[in-house]
């Protein structure tokens, strides 16, 4: 008999949302049924802890699967209320007149957006833009690069290496055959001038792997755009020239910047690249007097490692290095989308949230 209970009260609540006519006749059928104090449904599910357990089995499930109807039901008919303008919430249930509801077709993700603009830049200032696997030998990642194994450098890229069978390639045999995801886009230097010929410039984009510990500037992935220029007499004063039009065009402003010493494997001399903070404009302070967080009050960004080509370099892609000299640089991307953007997470780029990624 009480079993019925679920089906009389789901009759007469079905038939009165049918019937309602506007939001108020809505809302009082909702009250009836589902009202926190005195709804029906509700008193009904409030006393199942009563019921001797037989009955509880029986009537629990499809009271509770009433109730999640119900309020479908309701969100439901209510939104076809609002299709309506006020004073013709009625019979018809839609408004052919109203505008059509906006649909989100997707957006262009930061990353993206930003990669593209700096192939845009480069590519007027006569760069090619090339390309690399991220699956990557250790010999390319590491051995060619100057950053020989068992080489302390090593330490400088926490690597994820590959589980490999014990067949391997016969290309690889040559080289050393340990797989990795790459941990730099500088391998596709080697890469590229393995099979071409200088002078030549290219920039390489691409998504490189880490294996550390994520937090707000970490992430086990990220996106570098590497960059290599070589030539009979290609020197620092080429570079200097090249990335302070490089980020003259991309932040579009005047912005000087600063180069100091660093060490990377690949290059002799090794540099770290400064930019004038984009917010402050090399200030530290901003114009209502408050310190910048974007330099840290340093009024200056890190951007980018570079360097002159080493020899080991160039002998490793067979170039005598006595014949050709060149710059290459690293530049993080997500760290540019940050700045640019002013992103204050770099984890928010992968976190799949479309309340981010819309904003672009
Ligand atoms: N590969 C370096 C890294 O991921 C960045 C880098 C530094 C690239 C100096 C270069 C360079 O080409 O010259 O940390």
């Amino acid at each position: 008999m009480r079993n019925n209970i679920v089906e009389d009260i789901k009759a007469r609540v079905f038939k009165l949302i049918k019937e309602a006519k506007d939001v108020k006749s809505l809302e009082e059928a909702r009250v009836k049924f589902l009202g926190r104090k005195e709804g029906e449904l509700t008193k009904l599910l409030r006393s199942l802890k009563d019921l001797p357990l037989a009955e509880k089995r029986k009537i629990g499930p499809a009271a509770n699967a009433l109730r999640k109807e119900l309020e479908a039901l309701l969100v439901q008919k209510l939104e076809s209320f609002k299709a309506l303008p006020a004073g013709r919430q009625s019979k018809i249930g839609i408004d052919v007149t109203m505008p059509g509801k906006k649909v989100f077709r997707g957006g262009v993700h930061p990353i993206t957006l930003v990669e593209k603009e700096i192939r845009e830049i480069f590519k007027a200032m006569n760069f090619s833009v090339m390309e690399g696997p991220e699956v990557e030998s250790e010999y390319y990642n590491f051995d060619a690069l100057n950053i020989p194994q068992d080489h302390p450098a090593r330490d400088m890229w926490d690597t994820f290496w590959l589980r490999q069978n014990e067949v391997k390639s016969q290309k690889l045999k040559v080289k050393s055959e340990k797989l990795l995801l790459r941990t730099h886009t500088s391998p596709v230097q080697i890469r590229y001038m393995e099979i071409h010929k200088p002078p030549f410039q290219i920039i390489v984009p691409g998504r490189v792997f880490r294996y550390e510990a994520t937090d707000a500037s970490h992430e086990i992935n990220f996106y570098q755009v590497e960059g290599l220029m070589v030539g009979k007499d290609i020197s620092l004063a080429n570079f200097k020239f090249v990335i302070e039009e490089f980020f003259k065009r991309l932040f579009k402003k005047n912005l000087k910047i600063r180069l100091r010493p660093s060490y990377f494997p690949f290059v002799e001399p090794g540099l770290e690249v400064d930019v004038q903070c984009v917010r402050c404009g090399g200030r530290a302070r901003l114009p209502d007097g408050q310190g910048c967080n974007i330099c840290k009050e340093s009024g200056w960004l890190e951007v980018m490692g570079a360097g002159m080509v080493h020899p080991r370099v160039f002998e490793a892609a067979h170039y005598n290095p006595r014949e050709w000299q060149g710059f290459a640089f690293g530049l993080g991307l997500e760290r540019i989308a940050m700045i640019q953007y002013n992103i204050p997470d770099i984890r928010l780029f992968y976190s799949g949230d479309l309340r981010f990624v819309k904003q672009f």
